[in-house]
């Protein structure tokens, strides 16, 4: 008795408001609590919870936690359905269909104003904190946030090692209750190691449950604020939001009117309607550009390869090969940027019909570039000796083949904010449309790292600008994209992963790396993953070395499709792709801006067929590829247009192919389809086959 009525007293002092909210489909049900004045929510998904009542909280450096003993002003919620237009994308439409509910929260002794704004999707919720203006809380440090998300079991987890610096890993995959980042070879790539924990994530992290829900915690629309990781709590199978500190121990500074990015879980019960959601995108904010003719796909070939198999060098003397900064031996070799080689992959460039040469090394700086940490590395305008801009310039010019600048910082963000004007200038000067950027190493100003909100508002800045001067940018050694390239479409890719370079001189990406990658960093944006390597095996440069790509060359093709990106390089050597002149046809014809894609056939760590329709014009691509398992599929064609006859090349694995015994053979046949017919394809192991599909003139 005594026990039942101390209950009942309990339940009345604990007033605990909830509200449900459903997505438009029905299928997830979010809830919100206030409970003894902290707000918490939990999620199910087709009447499963998948989140357990976990808690919002955001500590400020002056006033504390704000979100505690408050009470709710108000609860609105409305419906969102639109459709909008990527400038590039995979779809020409895409539908923002949600739920929005906004929740007013005050402090009841500092009558601190907080907004709760969540979205309901049919296939994920979303959810940010919003700051509105009010004289209680204006200039105010974001100290720490504390968004939690407490799951349901112990789920199968693919995961990177938080780092603030890096994401160059490759994935673990495993349970909740084995993530450990002190049993992972952290040496096995050029991870700059800011590891905050023993026990924390990077998002997105992507999850399935025992009973088939895909699940994935990310970020959307990260700007002004740092990147996200997560710290696990094993025993509970609950991550809570972990982000890195500036020098002086605060988060973000922030000035009402403020709000974080989304914090996002997406959910599935098939893992290719995760890939096909579109949420990240959805939750950005529309383009900000507003004539955006000059924002074109971009298919090009490069100076670059050849400096990471240790061919040539960046720098003047030609003593530092990609060896010589990722694995510590001085290579003698030759300057790979000069007016003769910059001439020849012009030339090449020109024969293939690519959009536009990357040349790396051309400045001088880089005898200096790594591991030195100089604040003043580069000027980003001065050529070296051997290397004619003028000249190279023009002749591109006279060729049709536009060039890609290359503004290595080194990590000096400083530095490179000082020289942007002189370096815009100098590339509208000779008409370099692009410009790739690069954080190679500890960031400057020191002190901050490459996920803090410092580098996340200079990346924005750098995108910002760029816009001004007409210029799109692919950056690599940045934050993971969160969907900005909605916003501003020049931000055309961005590296933030670990890339196909990995495979030219350490142990390399595994062959599930890319089977990986669609449901994790590629949710965020585009990667310029550098696919299109056919010399697989690198002793074929150095017979002391046994790195390779982990891949079939077939595989190599279909990564095209795979890997959305309207920028895509075809990363060999032109001698390379003279010598696979079959093979290398599928480069040259694949398309990269898209009316529509459609994921046949997906699962994280495993395999992924996709098939997608270029944006003008009736041409099919299909990619599909493999982890280190073969594997048959089965593809039908229903997406077709049922009035055509098309003309399908079909570029696959030989039955002999396998990816570290064979990874070269493959075969390429022309066979009629249409929409009733179905076709099998055999991957070998680590393998994939790619499809080119053009309609016939019937
Ligand atoms: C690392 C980048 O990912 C790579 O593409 C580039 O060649 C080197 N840094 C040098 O900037
Ligand atoms: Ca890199």
């Amino acid at each position: 008795m005594k026990y039942l009525f101390a209950t009942v007293l309990i339940m009345m002092m604990n007033s605990v408001f909830s509200s449900d909210f459903y997505s438009p489909n029905g299928n997830i049900k979010l809830t919100v609590t206030l409970e003894e004045g902290q707000i918490y929510y939990f999620v199910s998904f087709k009447q499963k919870i998948v989140i357990k009542n976990s808690r919002l909280q955001i500590e400020t450096e002056k006033e504390g936690q704000i979100l505690n003993d408050l009470v709710e002003t108000s609860s609105t919620s409305k419906t969102i359905d639109e459709l909008w237009n990527p400038i590039l994308g995979e779809q020409s439409e895409i539908r923002n269909h949600c739920i929005e509910v906004m929740k007013v929260f005050e402090q009841k002794n500092s009558g601190i104003k907080t907004i709760i704004t969540f979205r309901l999707y049919n296939h994920g919720i979303a959810f940010r904190y919003e700051f509105p203006l009010q004289k209680n809380l204006n200039y105010f440090n974001i100290k720490n946030e504390q968004t939690e998300f407490r799951l349901t079991g112990n789920h199968k987890a693919f995961w990177l090692p938080a780092d603030f610096d890096s994401q160059e890993y490759s994935y673990s995959e495993g349970r909740i209750s084995d993530i450990d980042n002190n049993t992972i070879d952290l040496n096995n790539g050029i991870a700059l190691k800011s590891i905050p924990s023993r026990f924390a994530v990077q998002s997105p992290l992507m999850m399935k449950t025992d009973d088939g829900i895909y699940l994935n915690i990310f970020e959307a629309a990260v700007d002004n604020y740092p990147v996200m990781h997560l710290s696990v709590d094993k025993a509970n199978f609950a991550f809570t939001s972990l982000l890195p500190s500036n020098p002086l121990g605060i988060k973000a500074y922030l000035q009402t009117p403020a709000k974080t990015p989304w914090r996002t879980i997406l959910l599935a019960d098939n893992a290719a309607n995760l890939l096909e959601s579109n949420i990240i995108l959805n939750l950005n904010e529309p383009c900000k550009i507003e004539n955006t003719d000059w924002i074109k796909p971009v298919k090009y070939v490069g100076i670059w390869w050849e400096m990471h198999v240790g061919l040539s060098t960046w720098d003047y003397k030609g003593s530092k090969s990609a060896h010589s900064f990722y694995q510590e031996e001085t290579v003698q070799t030759k300057h790979g940027a000069t007016t003769e080689n910059a001439m020849r992959y012009i030339d090449f460039a020109e024969k293939h019909q690519f959009d536009a040469v990357l040349i790396e090394g051309w400045n001088i700086g880089w005898e200096d570039w790594f591991g030195n940490w100089k604040e003043d590395v580069f000027d980003f305008t001065t050529p070296y000796p051997d290397f004619d801009l003028p000249k190279i310039a023009s002749y591109a010019q006279s060729k049709g083949v536009k060039l890609i600048m290359h503004h290595e910082t080194s990590g000096s963000a400083s530095n490179y904010e000082r020289h942007l004007d002189r370096a815009f200038n100098l590339m509208k000067e000779y008409q370099y449309p692009a410009v790739k950027t690069g954080y190679v190493g500890k960031i400057i100003p020191r002190g901050e790292y490459h996920d803090g909100q410092t580098m996340v508002n200079h990346y924005h800045h750098i995108v910002k600008r760029a816009a001004e001067y007409q210029i799109v940018v692919n950056s690599h050694e940045s934050s993971r994209p969160t969907g900005m390239h909605r916003t501003w479409p020049n931000y055309i890719a961005a590296e933030a992963a670990r890339g196909n370079e990995f495979n030219g001189w350490s142990i390399g990406n595994p062959p599930a790396h890319e089977t990986i990658l669609p449901f994790t960093r590629l949710l965020g944006g585009p990667m310029d993953y550098t696919p299109g390597i056919f010399e697989i095996k690198m002793n074929v440069y150095d017979s002391s070395k046994s790195f390779q790509v982990h891949t079939t060359l077939a595989k190599q093709l279909a990564l095209y499709v795979t890997m959305y990106s309207p920028l895509q390089m075809a990363a060999d050597l032109p001698e390379n792709y003279e010598r696979y002149a079959d093979a290398f046809q599928f480069i040259k014809d694949v398309a990269l801006d898209w009316q529509k894609s459609i994921y046949l056939h997906a699962e994280p760590g495993d395999y992924l067929v996709v098939a997608r329709k270029e944006k003008i014009g009736e041409r099919w691509f299909i990619g599909a590829i493999t982890d280190e398992n073969d594997r048959e599929i089965n593809l039908g064609f229903s997406f077709l247009d049922k009035e055509k006859t098309y003309e399908a090349t079909i570029y696959s694995d030989s039955p002999e192919a396998h990816w570290q015994t064979n990874p070269k053979a493959y075969t390429i046949r022309k066979i009629n389809i249409t929409q009733q017919s179905s076709l099998k394809l055999q991957l070998a192991p680590g393998g994939g086959a790619a499809i080119s599909l053009k309609p016939l003139n019937n």
